[in-house]
């Protein structure tokens, strides 16, 4: 092993990553509650890219905004980094919660996971997985082929506590209402959440977090990008991909994947190299959303790493004054509005 080889195997790249979710989420925040989705999006991703190309890898965006078009978007296959290696699989989301951003509402994070090149699923196609999600104390009992009665069931023995103490977070979506059926059938509570179910499904991992389980079908690029976190929590996850109507399973079916398949944590990721880092945009459970003091923006941010499970909280605080000296080389607006 050459001295360069050891280096890219001992560098911690969350620590790298962080700066682009700090700077995407006060990117972001600036447009809280304005109703405009797409600026929310528009400001995080010209700032994320800015910064990604800064970090000291190669990494290809294999979980992104879906294929390049006309809008600002981190397409899949866009290179991003600053050097020829490492070689890694990006999976991105500028924000998760670019509605909840635009309406002022809490939990939208920025969210970028690494791990080494052609080890992320690619979902292709299909937009949507079911998910089953648990923390590290539940990880060996989860299937996803039981009924979501099982599954509480199995989660309250190694909680030790009762089924109705168990909490299950749900994205409210109407394709959810049998899932959440069943839940209420086995007695456990809801928590029900309007989107987010990145931020979502880091609860069941956190301690006092209060919830057990994230049950149902959310979005594809956010099922690999969960995986990401939970590895480096040790929780476990589940998924089945899930087609909206016949068409999308069809084409599914042509382009080789199995809507029957359980995918389960290590195909969605696989190995145990994988770097994560998450900035609050808006106030949530895990993370608190960035606040504008005037001469300084202060954010809140985890970052973990897999192969040596280390989880840090980074709270910053950043100066608008200076940033206005990034503003002009990046062309991303941080002074007050
Ligand atoms: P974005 O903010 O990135 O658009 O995602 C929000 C979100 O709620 C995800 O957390 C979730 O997985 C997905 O959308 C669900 O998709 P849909 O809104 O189409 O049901």
């Amino acid at each position: 092993m050459c001295a360069a080889d050891i280096f890219a195997a001992d560098r911690n790249l969350a620590l790298e990553l962080v700066r682009a979710t700090e700077a995407a989420a006060m990117a972001a925040g600036r447009w809280m509650g304005r109703g405009d989705k797409n600026a929310v999006d528009g400001a995080a991703v010209n700032a994320l890219r800015y910064m990604m190309n800064t970090v000291p890898m190669s990494g290809i965006v294999v979980i992104g905004e879906g294929e390049k078009d006309e809008a600002p978007m981190l397409f899949n296959g866009e290179q991003l980094g600053a050097e020829d290696e490492p070689q890694m699989d990006i999976a991105v989301d500028p924000v998760d919660g670019t509605r909840l951003t635009a309406l002022g509402l809490a939990g939208a994070i920025s969210v970028v996971a690494l791990s080494e090149r052609g080890t992320m699923f690619n979902p292709k196609n299909i937009f949507y997985m079911n998910k089953l999600v648990t923390g590290p104390d539940a990880a060996e009992v989860i299937d996803i082929n039981l009924s979501p009665e099982e599954n509480i069931a199995r989660v309250a023995k190694a909680k030790k506590k009762a089924m109705d103490d168990v909490t299950v977070v749900v994205l409210d979506r109407p394709r959810n209402d049998e899932i959440k059926e069943h839940i209420r059938k086995a007695g456990a509570r809801i928590k029900l959440i309007p989107d987010g179910d990145i931020a979502g499904a880091l609860l069941t991992c956190k301690d006092q977090g209060g919830a057990d389980l994230l049950m149902g079908i959310g979005g594809s690029p956010e099922a690999v990008i969960t995986a990401c976190a939970i590895k480096c929590l040790d929780g476990n996850m589940q998924c089945k991909l899930w087609a909206r109507n016949e068409s999308d399973a069809e084409e599914s079916r042509k382009r080789g994947l199995d809507l029957d398949q359980v995918l389960t944590i290590h195909d969605l990721v696989q190995g145990d190299n994988i770097f994560f880092a998450a900035t609050g945009v808006t106030d949530g459970a895990f993370l608190q959303g960035v606040r504008y003091e005037g001469r300084q923006i202060r954010t809140s941010s985890m970052v973990m790493r897999s192969k040596s499970g280390t989880i840090r909280f980074v709270d910053s605080i950043h100066v608008p004054k200076k940033l206005s000296e990034l503003s002009k080389v990046s062309g991303i607006d941080y002074s007050t509005v």
